[in-house]
């Protein structure tokens, strides 16, 4: 049965003083750590937008928790939604009951904004289509880097943007656990600390291995290239495997390691994409990016590069961007449909990248020379090599190969790993941006 707390002397603090102009009453899906935040910044954003937000109940599955929060908590969705709120504000995360309350509440004619990358990268279409049917605002920009309003934007600019290229660090956790190695924290740590400034997921493993980053790649995938893709078709790797070493020898390459989304379409309906760690060259416009900061690069023959970073996880920031979507869709501003259709594809492994790879074996590893030899016999051209031998004689080696299809990088590594009896480990080389 549905149980509802109502806490009066709480309620009657938030509730507008009398004689106020008509509050926006938002009805709030979830109270954690981004719900948190949502509730606690609507009071002290309301003189800055010149109209006071009030939250009229949160949705949460255990109604005798004790929390910080001021607000009446239920977990009767019914109730919440049939109370008529101006806008509803997802933050439950995960799919359901989330895609069911949201189209509930479309259905219904109230406006949805929400910062769930789950529900939107595999329900996007059928949310944003029963949206469209209603003439109801339904927007999602706090879904990917939520501190930076770059689908709005280009919602509205499809034309002059012209994307055919993502490339982007889009999971703060994992870009924080990575710089946080880089200097000197042990992995545990780092990811500890990620958990506790509420950047990780509930699962933090899906920061780590790559699935929060590969959702976040098909709604921009969608978004951009109106390509619908699941998320679970796209070539994902995590950050795990990744050794302080292996920074180090990218530095000394010229480079760094980052987490990243890459797609491109270029000339094609059919991008190829992956989610993974990835040598970035030190010139490129990620490589200088530390911690938490998202940062993305949108490339196309009409808008050449075009560069964002900020903050992408978070309470606080995820909650600001939250409420700035309750005042786009209080302004009755959907995203344009037309740029939403999409042609459904399974992407590509990515095509002419560089490769930077990492062999180890027990004993010692061929020369240098013969394993360039053996490379190029695949037509794979080495461009810098390095080696490191531990104390009881394992020998490591890292190199850099030219750009070349993933076919041919495959079918030489494949052969180096069996003729050289070694761990052979391989992630992309992001080509060098020029500035033009
Ligand atoms: N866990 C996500 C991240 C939160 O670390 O990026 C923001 O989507």
């Amino acid at each position: 049965m549905a149980t509802v707390v109502s806490l009066e002397a709480r309620e009657r603090a938030t509730q507008p003083a009398v004689g106020a102009a008509t509050p926006t009453r938002l009805a709030l899906l979830g109270l954690g750590q981004v719900g948190s935040a949502v509730a606690r910044l609507a009071p002290a954003v309301s003189p800055q937008l010149e109209r006071s937000l009030h939250i009229t109940g949160a949705l949460v599955r255990d109604v005798l928790r004790r929390r910080a929060c001021d607000v009446t908590v239920t977990n009767d969705a019914r109730s919440l939604l049939d109370d008529r709120p101006d806008v509803v504000v997802e933050a439950l995360g995960g799919l359901e009951p989330a895609r069911s309350l949201a189209l509930d509440a479309i259905e219904r004619g109230i406006p949805v904004v929400t910062a769930n990358k789950s529900v939107v990268a595999a329900h996007g279409d059928e949310l944003l289509d029963a949206a469209a049917r209603r003439g109801v605002p339904f927007r999602y920009e706090a879904s990917v880097i939520a501190g930076v309003p770059f689908l709005c934007t280009f919602a509205r600019r499809p034309i002059a943007a012209g994307v055919t290229q993502i490339a982007g660090i889009v999971n703060g956790t994992s870009h924080f656990v990575l710089s946080r190695i880089q200097t000197g924290s042990t992995y545990a740590d780092a990811l500890a600390e990620a958990q506790r400034r509420g950047f990780a997921e509930p699962d933090p493993s899906k920061d780590i291995e790559g699935g929060d980053a590969a959702e976040k790649l098909a709604i921009l995938l969608r978004h951009f290239g109106r390509l619908r893709v699941r998320p679970s078709d796209i070539e994902t790797s995590g950050i795990g495997s990744i050794t302080p070493a292996d920074l180090t020898q990218a530095a000394v390459f010229g480079a760094t390691i980052k987490p990243v989304a890459f797609a491109d379409w270029t000339g094609s309906h059919t991008p190829a994409a992956f989610v993974g760690p990835a040598l970035v060259p030190a010139g490129h416009p990620l490589a200088g990016l530390r911690g938490v900061t998202n940062g993305i690069c949108l490339r196309g023959p009409v808008c050449g590069t075009l560069v964002f970073s900020g903050p992408g996880a978070g309470p606080e920031v995820t909650a600001a961007t939250l409420l700035d979507d309750v005042v786009e869709a209080l302004a009755d501003r959907c995203e344009p449909r037309e740029f939403e259709i999409a042609t459904s594809c399974r992407p590509e492994a990515p095509r002419g990248l560089g490769w930077f790879v990492r062999l180890r074996s027990a004993g010692r590893l061929p020369e240098a020379v013969d394993v360039a030899d053996l490379l190029a016999s695949h037509d794979v051209w080495c461009s810098r090599t390095s080696s490191t031998t531990t104390a009881d004689g394992c020998e490591s080696r890292w190199l850099q190969t030219h750009p070349c299809s993933e076919g041919r990088a495959t079918a030489a590594l494949d052969a180096l790993r069996i003729g050289a009896s070694c761990d052979l480990w391989r992630i992309p080389v992001l080509e060098t941006i020029d500035a033009e």
